[in-house]
C-alpha cells in the first residue's frame, strides 16, 4: 500500500500533525513518503494508493497560496486524497475555522470528512488524529484499496 503525506506548513502544526499520522501509520506497517511542499520537486501523486494533504488555513479562511500552486502542479485529481488540516477558532470562529480544509476536500472530492485540528496536535487532540485515521482506513478499505 503506497501511501504519501504531503503537507504545508510554516509554524509547525500542520507539520506535527502530519508526523503523528507518519507515525500511527508506520506502527501499522504502512511504507509511508513524506512530502513538505515548497521543498524539493513536486512527487508523482498517481503513484499513490492513499494520499493524506495538510493544509493550515490563512486570511480569512482561505487556502495558502503554496497549497493551490501544489494543486496546480500536481495538475489532474488523484483519487483517495484525505484532507487534515490545523486553523485557529480565533480567526473568524467556527465558520472559519479549517476551512482551507473543507476547500480542498471538495476540491479533490474526497468523500470522507477532513480533520481538524486546533493548533498543535499534541495532547488531548491526538487522539482525534487517531480516531480520524482509523475511520480513513476503514473508509480507504470499503473502498477495495489494498490496505
Ligand atoms: C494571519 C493569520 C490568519 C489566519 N487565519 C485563519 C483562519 O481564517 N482560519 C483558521 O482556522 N486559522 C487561521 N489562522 C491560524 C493558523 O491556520 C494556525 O495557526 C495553524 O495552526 C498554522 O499552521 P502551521 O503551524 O502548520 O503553519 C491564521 C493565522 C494567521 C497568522
Amino acid at each position: 500500500m503506497k501511501t504519501i503525506i504531503c503537507y504545508l506548513s510554516y509554524s509547525g502544526n500542520t507539520e506535527e500533525v502530519a508526523d503523528l499520522l507518519k507515525e500511527e501509520l508506520e506502527d501499522s506497517n504502512f511504507d509511508i513518503d513524506m512530502y513538505s511542499i515548497g521543498y524539493g520537486a513536486v512527487p508523482n501523486l498517481f503513484e499513490y494508493d492513499l494520499i493524506f494533504l495538510g493544509t493550515f488555513t490563512w486570511d480569512k479562511g482561505s487556502t495558502p497560496e503554496e497549497m493551490k500552486d501544489f494543486a496546480k502542479e500536481v495538475g489532474d485529481k488523484p483519487k483517495n486524497v484525505y484532507v487534515f488540516g490545523t486553523g485557529d477558532t480565533q480567526f473568524g470562529g467556527d465558520n472559519l475555522f479549517c476551512n482551507a480544509v473543507n476547500k480542498l476536500a471538495r476540491f479533490y472530492e474526497s468523500n470522507y470528512p477532513g480533520l481538524k485540528i486546533e493548533q498543535s496536535p499534541r495532547g488531548s487532540q491526538e487522539q482525534l488524529v487517531t480516531k480520524w485515521l482509523k475511520g480513513v482506513l476503514e473508509h480507504a478499505e470499503g473502498k477495495n484499496i489494498r490496505t
